[in-house]
Formats: structure tokens, C-alpha cells, sequence
């Protein structure tokens, strides 16, 4: 039991109304409206440097960076934090790229993601300096190259490799098997041939290789065992070429708790038995320690938010066993949380506005859109007084909420209220009709 695991460290509760530093939310609701996502600064903060620590700390000299991944979240001012942090970011498109450097992050801290990255955004990428691009085609390796003659330039890349491992974890969030759209895989030769390819670019600096087992993953085995097929695989170029890569990138992909009962991978666990693996290996391969880097995104942000909302409607159904279902509708849903319909993924949730000593009734929380799979929580046993106007808080819903959301439904995607001490403030405001009404083109 991890309860606080699904919180962020500012969170508390007093007579049944959940504070974020000791604002309650109750007020939240009322200055900034519901449904919105509120950002616990400090602990975004400290769970970006806690990475960074425990990769320096593992790592000394051999330290490469963290890359933050900004899919899991991105905003200006959540850039301007990476910055200020001194951590990297990897982003995944131009767009990610924008908003990087709108928010001051230095390009030699940007490492370029995408298995499919139009003309535009390498031109952008190579022309601003990125410090890498981390190519995932044949096709993109002469397009890199193409770019960097252009601006009479030498581009760092690494190649994006698939070490063949099976994540446990949902089929849409594992990236490292065989039959996966991403990287080149080194049992088949592909990896090998892109290497070739490579070599054959003055204008390209093969500055190592990089590898994301998936997401949502817990334990180390996985990350140990890309870990030795990477090795080995910098092990070959070496015989190969004559020199070792300097630089080796293991990605992302570190679980959290999103339930009551789950755990949360902190850094001080998996970023040693990386290190051992690591160590272990290059000394078996005779390798020199690369320079190591990772790309976490749900771990730093996932915690950091969660979602408020507002009941609506309430409506008991009776189910084939006789037994009833209270359906608790809230004000948002499947378009400012997509990941329980797309993963089956599971959340929890609370009265978080008033305390309650009503017994407890067998609930789902559904959102306000025109689709039953409109699900934010199948089965919850939540108290059987709750009623419209009441707030519900769902914990975790940084990574992949915000940046997942949608206008489905023609609904305003929320605001995201970032709260440092006592003062909050929206970062990333709430649409409009206006907004939604932007992009028709009206003679
Ligand atoms: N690095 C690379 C190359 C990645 O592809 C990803 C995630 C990450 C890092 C960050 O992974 P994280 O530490 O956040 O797990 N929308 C899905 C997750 C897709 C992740 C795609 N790549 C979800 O909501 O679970």
C-alpha cells in the first residue's frame, strides 16, 4: 500500500478537502473552474532532479543526461523549468520542438525523436543545433545528411535501435519487440546496416545508440537486459571500426502508481542496477563506460498533477445480478483522459471537496461524451452521498492527459494551474469557443 505514491509530496487532506500546498481544492475549483489539471511545481521539480542526481551519482564522468520526454507533458513554462533544472529534453516533432525553445531550453540539451520526422522539422532540427537527432529509418539517414550539407553542418546522431524485448506491459506501450514501427533491430541486420549507412556521411557524427523498452515498466530486468544487447552491440562496432561510441541512451519508460496498491520506480532503485548492468557489461566486452542518458517522462510528470472535476449527474443502474451500479458523471472524460479507453488503463479517484461518513456504493465515473467507452473509472467504491456539485480528484493524470487531450465532442481541452507554495497560477489556459471555433475558415 503506497497511497501517497499517486500524490504529489504537497498533497494533503484535512476534513475530507484535498489541499495542494495547503490550498484547498474547493478554492481551486473556484478560481480556476473545473475540469482542470493542477501542477504540483515543487514536486515536478524534485522528482526531475532526483533523476539527475541519481544518474550523476551512478554514473560521475560517465553522466550523459536526462532528456525529459516532453510527450508525457509539455508547456512554455514547464520548458522554462526543464531549463532551470539543467536537465535535457527529447522531444518528437516540430511542435514539441517549438515549444522547447519558446521556453529557452539551450538545442545542445534536445535530442530529436520521431520514426517518421517530415523534411520541415529535420530541416528546423539541424538548423537550430539540436544535439542530436536520433534517427529510426534508412530513409532518414540520407535526409539527415542531406539537411547538415545544407547548413554546411556536422549533425550528431544516434541510431534508434530494437533490442527484441518483450515489455510487460499494455501491447500499445511496448516498443522493443520484433514486430514493432520503431528502431532497427539488431537480430535481423537492419541495426547493422544502418550503421553502414551511416558511415558512409561524413556529414554525420554516429554519436551512439539508444533503445525504450516501453512504458509503464517496473522492475529492472528489462532495462538490464536492452542494457546487454546494447552493449554487445557497441561491443561489434568496436571490432568493427576501431573505436568505441562515446555515448549510450537507454530511454524512458519508468513506472508509476496510478492505484492505491502500486508502486512508483523511484530513481535511487533502477538507476543503480542500470549502473551494475552497465559496468558489468562493458567489462565483459572490454568496452570503455559510454556516456549514459535516460529519457523519463511519466515519472517526473505523471505524479505531478491530477485532474479536478465536478459531478454532474448521478444515476443507478441495475445490473444483470440484481446488484446496482451507481454511474457518477463528471464534467470531463475521454477527451482530457483518453488512457482508459486506449490502454484499459486504471485510475483512482476521491470525493475531494467535503468529507463524507455516507457507506460506500459501487461506482463508475464516467466523462460527459457521446460515447459509452467514456470511462475514467470502471469500478470504484466510492461514499453513496455524493452528489452534483461535488468534487472528484483523479491522481496521477500528468503524463499523457494534458498532452493526450482532445476536442472531441467539440469540448475546450482544461487549463493546467501550476501551484508552487501558496500561489497558483494557470501555465496553460483553458480553450474557449473561440478556440474551437478558430480553425473554421469563415469566408
Ligand atoms: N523515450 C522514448 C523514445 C519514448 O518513445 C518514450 C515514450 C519515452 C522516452 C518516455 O516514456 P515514459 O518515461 O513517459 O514512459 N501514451 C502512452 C505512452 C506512450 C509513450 C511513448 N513513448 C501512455 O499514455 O501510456
Amino acid at each position: 500500500m503506497n497511497e501517497f505514491g499517486m500524490w504529489s509530496k504537497n498533497i494533503s487532506f484535512t476534513n475530507g478537502n484535498l489541499h495542494l500546498s495547503g490550498i484547498p481544492v474547493s478554492q481551486l475549483a473556484k478560481d480556476f473552474g473545473t475540469p482542470a489539471f493542477f501542477l504540483d511545481e515543487d514536486d515536478f521539480r524534485t522528482r526531475a532532479l532526483g533523476w539527475k542526481s541519481a544518474l550523476t551519482e551512478e554514473f560521475g564522468p560517465h553522466t550523459g543526461n536526462v532528456f525529459y520526454a516532453a510527450k508525457a507533458f509539455i508547456s512554455v513554462e514547464v520548458a522554462k523549468w526543464i531549463q532551470e533544472i539543467g536537465i535535457g529534453i527529447d522531444v518528437c516533432s516540430g511542435g514539441e520542438l517549438s515549444v522547447a525553445l519558446a521556453g529557452g531550453i539551450d538545442p545542445e540539451k534536445i535530442e530529436v525523436h520521431g520514426n517518421n520526422k517530415s523534411l520541415d522539422e529535420i530541416d528546423r532540427a539541424v538548423h537550430v543545433g539540436v544535439k542530436a537527432i536520433v534517427v529510426d529509418s534508412l530513409q532518414e539517414i540520407d535526409r539527415v545528411a542531406a539537411m547538415a550539407r545544407k547548413y554546411k553542418k556536422t549533425q550528431q546522431i544516434f541510431l534508434r535501435l530494437t533490442p527484441g524485448i518483450q515489455a510487460h506491459t499494455h501491447e500499445s506501450i511496448s516498443t522493443a519487440h520484433e514486430d514493432v514501427k520503431f528502431g532497427f533491430s539488431i537480430a535481423s541486420g537492419a541495426a547493422w546496416l544502418a550503421v553502414e549507412e551511416a558511415a558512409k556521411h561524413p556529414e554525420l557524427e554516429l554519436r551512439g545508440i539508444h533503445c525504450h523498452v516501453g512504458s509503464q515498466i517496473f522492475g529492472t530486468e528489462s532495462f538490464e537486459l536492452a542494457a546487454e544487447r546494447l552493449i554487445a552491440f557497441l561491443a561489434k562496432y568496436r571490432d568493427a571500426f576501431g573505436s568505441q561510441l562515446p555515448e549510450l541512451d537507454l530511454g524512458g519508460g519508468y513506472g508509476i502508481a496510478y492505484l492505491p496498491e502500486d508502486e512508483t520506480v523511484q530513481p535511487g532503485d533502477v538507476i543503480p542496477a542500470l549502473g551494475n548492468a552497465v559496468r558489468k557489461f562493458c567489462q565483459l566486452y572490454a568496452l570503455d563506460l559510454p556516456l549514459i542518458s535516460i529519457e523519463p517522462g511519466r515519472a517526473i510528470v505523471g505524479p505531478s498533477m491530477f485532474t479536478l472535476y465536478e459531478v454532474g449527474t448521478t444515476k443507478d443502474v441495475v445490473l444483470e445480478d440484481g446488484k446496482i451500479r451507481r454511474y457518477i458523471s463528471i464534467d470531463g472524460g475521454m477527451s482530457d483522459n483518453i488512457r482508459p479507453s486506449l490502454y484499459d488503463a486504471e485510475y483512482h479517484a476521491i470525493l475531494a471537496g467535503r468529507e463524507s461518513t455516507a457507506p460506500f456504493i459501487s461506482s463508475r465515473i464516467v466523462g460527459k461524451h457521446c460515447e459509452t467507452g467514456d470511462i475514467v473509472i470502471k469500478s470504484i467504491d466510492l461514499p453513496s452521498d455524493i452528489s452534483p456539485g461535488d468534487l472528484i480528484a483523479v491522481p496521477a493524470t500528468g503524463a499523457y492527459g494534458r498532452s493526450m487531450a482532445s476536442n472531441y465532442n467539440h469540448i475546450p481541452r482544461p487549463p493546467v494551474v501550476a501551484v508552487k507554495g501558496s500561489q497558483a497560477r494557470v501555465i496553460l489556459r483553458r480553450e474557449n469557443n473561440e478556440d474551437l471555433l478558430a480553425l473554421d475558415v469563415k469566408e
